[in-house]
Order: structure tokens, then C-alpha cells, then sequence
């Protein structure tokens, strides 16, 4: 998998292979109208070039396990819709071969001239013949030709991936009744499209990024995976196989198009590409919802289970049952607006030019509350614990800083160009509580007793008024339970150098002990609330995770929760020590 942009330059003279609305020989499915890219079999096609379109060809311990798993017979007719090099196509070739096919005749598609040209050598070598076209493929209109579709579509990001390509994309996974929003990296529409190439039966193996299995924007190709095809398997990597490329992978292996819906899923799980093998870790789950995240997957039936019992029994409820957690505020230069108490003295300001402020970054909300103490001390370190929101008319101070702000260019940052005066910050109003978005360990609910407002590195969470009391009270203390720590790992995403991040839509399903359990259990909560707070300030996150287990006396398989957790968060630990 990787972020390959195609590239259709330096190309000469053209040798046309094929009329629009011709069908393809060779190929099942017909060439469109507009993307008949030309062939240039001169061009070379270097490390560095390919380097230079951000191509990543996949390694041939994955092209071998997914061409031994997806073709079954000499006779199979394989297609490898972004042929790149034919890393797949010689693993296909090979493993034809080994079946007794003399010399396979595999067919392929990619837009890269040179890339194309490069593969067809690659197979001759290898004993078979490709028939690469190089065209665009959602140009082809697909046709049910294929028992085997192998590969590892291109994935550029919808910053980079717009119009006509991104439209046509898009128009080619509605053919197959998949609506796919303009958030969609390349990598889905081409999975979709690439489907509709299977007969009745055929099999999909593609190599995909592993935000296949949590991007909201991704639910839809996870509906039409587990709608369509009668089994789905996805291998999970511990460690990162595309060391040069950003993203992680899974491996997908769909058989049985057209006789879904499949009810469950296999996980395997894998250390790398190198422990690949057809004696993986199994797993079978069954999703509630397929078009759900399929971090679920990895953890195991119990954990599941276990989340979903406290759910319904309202023993566990969701943060949005207790409020509305929303982004904070963006200033456009917090250098400019959040300001340090020395910082302040120095320009003169006074306190109507002033509001209190959570300082950037999250690193102090790492234990129960934000209080007014601590953040007088936050200040006395040389924290910003001010934000400048001037109200009325400027004190002279305030109108020098202005000024000064001005004559630094501050004012043409984007988010303060298009707001009038640019140095009035929008106000979003102080929340009950404040809630980590880019966490180490697990995202943490502080509750902000400095009424303080806060920046776009937290977000806010607002309380019903029902709930306030207690949820100020109680809420961030609960929430340190082991079950919530999972529900983190699973709504949240693993972002590089093993961060969790936790985006407001996901707070809001993020699953937290209910009001009911709370209040029922408030005084063993009270009576660990001091051994908590401390537990925090040493950095014992999981010692304090365990007293406060006991507070809620969860009657559940905690060691399961446990352990499913430690796997999740693990994951994201030896993924970014791998990646430095
Ligand atoms: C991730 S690379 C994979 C190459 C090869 N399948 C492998 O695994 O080594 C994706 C390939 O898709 C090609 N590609 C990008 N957009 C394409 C499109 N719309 N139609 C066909 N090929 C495309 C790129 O040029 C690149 O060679």
C-alpha cells in the first residue's frame, strides 16, 4: 500500500491499443472515453522515480501469501487492477506455474506507462504473459471475468485526489451501490470497483491501508465487503510493513462474491511480513453492525461481549448520554494570544483584556481537575494561563499589543484574516469538563473547577444539566476504569509515534460508567479519590485504573477487558518504536 500519485508525464508519442467503448482483449471490461493513458515502454523507471511518485511496491512475502491464498487452480483468470511492477503479477505467475499452468496468461492495469512496461518484462521473466493495459482503471467498465483479483491500490488522499479522477471513483463505486463521501482516500472506490471484476465465487486479495478498518468514511466499503462476499479475513500486523510509507496495512481476503452476506469475520493476527504463514492466530468475530469499526476484531469475542453486557445493562453509557463534548477554541497564533502571567506584567495588560485559559497542549490535565490553585502554579512556571480577549475598548496596553500583533504579520493568519476585528478570538464557553485529545496512555476527563477556557488541544464537554453535579463531581474518576481505558482504544485512532486520538464524534460513543452507576456507587468512588490523585501525580495510571475498579465493583471478566486493552495499546506502542 502506499500514497502513489500517478503520473502521466514525459509521455511521447502515443501508440494507441484501444478505441473508447472497445472491450479490452485480454481484459474483461471496456476502456472508457477520456483515459487512455499512452504506453511509453522507453522511459526507465527507477528506485529513485518511483520513489519520487511515492510508490511503494509491496514485498514478496505479502504478493506470495496473497496469490497462494487467492488462486486455487491452474485455470484461474487473475487480475492485478495497479499493476505497478507486477510485484503481484510474478507471485500470480509463480504460483500458476506451480499448478501446472505452462505459460499464464494474467491480466493487468496501470496508469504508469513505464510502471506497465517494466511489468510486463517482470512477468515474461517469470515465465508468463501480462497483459498490462495502461489506462485508467475506473475507465474500465467492469465485467464479471475474473476468479482472482490481487493487488494494492494506489492510496492518495482526497487533498490530492480530485477532479475527474475523484468523480469518476466515486461513479464507479455507486455502480456497485456504494456512496462514498468526498473524504475517501483512492484506495476505497478501487476496492469497490475492483470487486465488480469477480465472477459469482471469486476471490479478492488486496493489501490495504488499516484505516479500512476504523475511518468513518470507510464504513461503507466495510458494509459492502461483509454484504457481498460469503467470508472476509483480514491480516493485522504488529509491527509496520511498509517501513518507507506513513501508513499502517491489513491484508484482505474476500472469497465468495456475490454469496454474502458473510456474519462474521476472521482475524488473523501477524508479527510481520516475514512471520506470514497459513498457521496465523485466528480469531472469529461476529460484528453487530458491519459497517461498525473492526478494531473490535482484534480483541476477542469476551472483551466484546463484556462491553456490550455493561452497556445494556445501563451499568455503562455512552459520553454523549452525559453531555456534548466539542472542539476548543483556534486563536491563529496561539504565541500571540495565550499569554503567561510575566508575559502579561511585561505588556501591562489588565484583567478586562484577559480571560482565563487552559494552556496549549494537554500534558498539565493529566490527573482529576484543573483547579484555580493549579493553574496559578501552571502560571508561576511560565505556563499561558491567559488568553487575550480584550472586551470593550482597548486599554492603551491592549491597543499597543494590537498593534504590535499587527506589525508581525498576525493578523494574516488564515483564522484571524476572516474574523472581525482579527484579534478577537471566537469565544467557546468554559467547560464542565476538559477532555485530552492526543494521549500517550488513554484520553483523560479533568474537571475544570478553574471555570477556564480552553484551545483546540482539548475538548470541551458540557454537561445535561441533570448530570452536572455529579459528572463534575465523579465522571473523571470513574472513567479511569478498565472497561473505558478499552472503549478508548477501540472509538479512538492510533496515530503516529503510538499516540490515541479522541475526536469529538468518537468521544461521544466512547463508553464511560452511566449516571445510574455512579451515583450508586459515589461513596467508594469519594473514599479512593485522594489515593487516585496521587496514584496519577506518579505517573501510576493502571494502579490507580485498579483502585478505581474496585470502587465501581464491576461484576465483569475484568482480565479479559485487561488484556484486550494491553493488546490494543501495545499495538500502538511497538508501531510507533518500529517507525522511529
Ligand atoms: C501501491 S502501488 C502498487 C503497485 C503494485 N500493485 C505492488 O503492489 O507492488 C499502486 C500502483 O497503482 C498505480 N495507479 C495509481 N492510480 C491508478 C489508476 N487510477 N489506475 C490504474 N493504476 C493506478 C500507480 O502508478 C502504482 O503503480
Amino acid at each position: 500500500m502506499c500514497c502513489c500519485r500517478p503520473t502521466t508525464e514525459h509521455v511521447p508519442v502515443p501508440r494507441r491499443f484501444a478505441r473508447p467503448g472497445d472491450a479490452v482483449p485480454g481484459l474483461v471490461g471496456t476502456v472508457g472515453h477520456n483515459d487512455l493513458v499512452k504506453n511509453d515502454d522507453r522511459a526507465p523507471d527507477t528506485a529513485a522515480a518511483r520513489k519520487a511518485r511515492g510508490a511503494f511496491f509491496t514485498p514478496p512475502q505479502i504478493t506470495r501469501y496473497l496469490a497462494d491464498w487467492a488462486i486455487r487452480s491452474s485455470a484461474d483468470a487473475v487480475l492485478e487492477p495497479s499493476a505497478g511492477d507486477a510485484a503481484f503479477l510474478v507471485a500470480a505467475t509463480e504460483r500458476l506455474r506451480e499448478l501446472g499452468a505452462e505459460a499464464p496468461a494474467l491480466d493487468g492495469v496501470e496508469i504508469h506507462p513505464a510502471s506497465a512496461a517494466t511489468a510486463r518484462r517482470r512477468v515474461a521473466q517469470a515465465g508468463g504473459k501480462a497483459r498490462i493495459r495502461t489506462a485508467d482503471f475506473f475507465d474500465i467498465t467492469p465485467e464479471p471475468g475474473y476468479t482472482a483479483v490481487l493487488g494494492n491500490p494506489p492510496y492518495i488522499r482526497y487533498q490530492e485526489f480530485r477532479g475527474k479522477q475523484r468523480a469518476q471513483s466515486r461513479r464507479a463505486a455507486l455502480h456497485a451501490g456504494v456512496t462514498l463521501s468526498a473524504l475517501a482516500s483512492s484506495w476505497a472506490a478501487f476496492t469497490v470497483h475492483a470487486a465488480l471484476f469477480l465472477r459469482p465465487g471469486g476471490r479478492m486479495a488486496l493489501v490495504l491501508p488499516a484505516e479500512l478498518l476504523s475511518v468513518n468514511y470507510a464504513a461503507a466499503v466495510r458494509k459492502f465487503l461483509f454484504d457481498r462476499f460469503a467470508s472476509v479475513e483480514l491480516v493485522m500486523f504488529d509491527e509496520q510493513v511498509f517501513p518507507g510509507a506513513e501508513a499502517d496495512v491489513v491484508l484482505l481476503l474476500a472469497d465468495g462474491f456475490g454469496a454474502g452476506p458473510s456474519g462474521h469475520a476472521v482475524i488473523h493476527r501477524a508479527r510481520n511480513a516475514e512471520s506470514l504463514t497459513s498457521e496465523l492466530v485466528q480469531r472469529h468475530w461476529s460484528p453487530v453492525d458491519p459497517s461498525d469499526k473492526w478494531v473490535s476484531g482484534l480483541i476477542g469475542s469476551r472483551a466484546v461481549d463484556e462491553l456490550q453486557t455493561l452497556h445494556d445493562g445501563g451499568r455503562f453509557s455512552t459520553l454523549e448520554h452525559w453531555g456534548d463534548t466539542t472542539l476548543g477554541m483556534v486563536t491563529g497564533n496561539n504565541g500571540f494570544f495565550a499569554l503567561s502571567p510575566a508575559r502579561v506584567s511585561e505588556l501591562g495588560l489588565r484583567s478586562a483584556d484577559l480571560l482565563t485559559l487552559s494552556p496549549p497542549g494537554s500534558g498539565h490535565l493529566r490527573g482529576l481537575t484543573l483547579s484555580p490553585g493549579q493553574l496559578a502554579s501552571l502560571g508561576a512556571d511560565g505556563k499561558s494561563v491567559h488568553l487575550f480577549r480584550p472586551t470593550g475598548r482597548l486599554s492603551a496596553a491592549a491597543q499597543r499589543y494590537v498593534e504590535a500583533g499587527h506589525a508581525a504579520g498576525v493578523h494574516l493568519a488564515y483564522k484571524c484574516r476572516v474574523r472581525t476585528p482579527w484579534y478577537l478570538v471566537p469565544l467557546v464557553a468554559p467547560a464542565d469538563l476538559l477532555l485530552t485529545c492526543m494521549n500517550a496512555d488513554t484520553p483523560r476527563l479533568v474537571t475544570n473547577r478553574a471555570g477556564a477556557h480552553h484551545l483546540n488541544s482539548v475538548h470541551g464537554v458540557y454537561l445535561r444539566s441533570e448530570f452536572a453535579t455529579l459528572g463534575r463531581d465523579l465522571l473523571p474518576l470513574a472513567a479511569l476504569n478498565s472497561v473505558t481505558l478499552l472503549h478508548a482504544e477501540m472509538v479512538g485512532r492510533a496515530y503516529g509515534g503510538g499516540v490515541l486520538k479522541i475526536e469529538p464524534r468518537e468521544a461521544d460513543r466512547w463508553l464511560v460508567p452511566s449516571p445510574e452507576l455512579i451515583a450508586e456507587r459515589a461513596d467508594e468512588l469519594r473514599a479512593v479519590r485522594r489515593t487516585v490523585a496521587a496514584l496519577l501525580g506518579k505517573g501510576r495510571l493502571l494502579d490507580a485504573v485498579d483502585a478505581v475498579d474496585d470502587a465501581l465493583a464491576l461484576n465483569a471478566d475484568l482480565e479479559s477487558v485487561q488484556a484486550a486493552r494491553h493488546s490494543l495499546a501495545s499495538r500502538r506502542a511497538v508501531r510507533s518504536r518500529r517507525a522511529r
